[in-house]
């Protein structure tokens, strides 16, 4: 909803070169750090997907901090899908590019259920990688990527066309 965008866009803090030059960072720590604006974040977001999906699937790191809040208020698990190396197995890993070297995602098959409904929240869709092997873990896993959720898409980045037509709920679009 446009309400939750303007929420994100007020509460956005912009930081050039950052962390290397070049790069324009948006940080989400200002929007944490206010109760009033999280709390309506997570309560919209609650609004948007209550009923639809069986469980939340954050990406690591910062996806962590969304999908627990959100699980809760829908009344759901949450899944985490991990860096490389951070979860006990059995795993599945899907290893992927970055711009320079390569990057893995990793996800216990057992932490999701055979067939369940599973929204995929994260804070930023920037090339589209990390979602697009997170995605492919939980539907390899036997669950269904029921939505895609991203707080920011960075456009220019090209994640939506990664994700090869995917529907993608981007709360701001910059
Ligand atoms: C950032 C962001 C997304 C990912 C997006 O995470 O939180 O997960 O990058 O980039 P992509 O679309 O190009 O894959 P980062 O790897 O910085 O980890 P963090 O959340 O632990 O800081
Ligand atoms: N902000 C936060 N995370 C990111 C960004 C950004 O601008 N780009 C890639 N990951």
């Amino acid at each position: 909803p446009a309400s939750l965008s303007q929420l994100v866009s007020d509460h956005l803090r912009v930081v050039p070169d950052f962390p290397e030059p070049g790069v324009l960072f948006r940080d989400i720590t200002p929007l944490l750090a206010d109760g009033v604006a999280f709390a309506e974040l997570v309560e919209g977001l609650a609004d948007h997907y209550r009923g639809r999906v069986d469980a939340v699937a954050g990406l690591e790191s910062r996806g962590f901090i969304l999908a627990a809040p959100l699980a809760v208020r829908l009344g759901t698990g949450m899944v985490t899908v991990r860096k490389g190396g951070k979860l006990p197995g059995p795993v599945i890993g899907v290893d992927y590019e970055l711009e320079y070297g390569t990057a893995r995602m990793e996800l216990r098959p057992d932490s999701v259920v055979n067939g369940s409904r599973v929204l995929v929240i994260d804070d930023v869709l920037a090339t589209g990688g990390t979602a697009a092997a997170s995605i492919a873990l939980i539907e390899q896993a036997g669950a269904r990527v029921e939505a895609v959720c991203m707080l920011l898409e960075l456009q220019d980045l090209g994640g939506r066309s990664v994700l090869e037509g995917r529907h993608i709920d981007s709360v701001l679009t910059v």
